[in-house]
């Protein structure tokens, strides 16, 4: 059964409130939840967080899965160091944006972390994350 870690980045934790025209309403708990659901047949774990060390850290811990989803969320544009982190990993990285970044401003068009991703998923809203996790059943 392959293992996948899903990591979001900051202002993650408020999916559900946050600006819910750009990311919807549902929170990531809830999503999470039926995603597990879904997947009975992979083993899926959750983290969040809204700093960029424990982000660092948490791409880390992705070298015991078999494959890391992540949403750096504004670290994506600013962090060169989480982008670090990415091109370290010898797992495979699959970046999800939930919203189309290339239809908002210019400044959330670059991301540091592309460059290493095995795959980007953009502006596919929460449905991004199972399109990741059913590439990485296809690998
Ligand atoms: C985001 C897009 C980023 O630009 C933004 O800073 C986020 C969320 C997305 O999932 O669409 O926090 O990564």
């Amino acid at each position: 059964m392959k293992k996948i870690l899903i990591i979001n980045g900051p202002n993650l934790n408020l999916l559900g409130k946050r600006e819910p025209l750009l990311y919807g309403s549902e929170s990531f708990q809830s999503f999470f939840n039926t995603l597990k659901s879904e997947y009975t047949h992979a083993e899926l774990d959750y983290v969040q967080c809204n700093e960029e060390s424990e982000l660092i850290k948490m791409i880390h811990k992705g070298a015991n899965y078999d494959a890391v989803i992540l949403n750096p969320a504004a670290y994506s544009h600013t962090s060169i160091g989480v982008g670090d982190a990415v091109a370290a990993m010898d797992t495979p990285v699959f970046e999800v944006h939930i919203s189309n970044v290339f239809a908002r401003s210019a400044k959330r068009h670059h991301s540091y972390v592309s460059k290493y991703a095995s795959g980007i998923i953009v502006g596919a809203g929460l449905d991004g994350y199972r399109m990741a996790i059913d590439q990485v059943l296809r690998l």
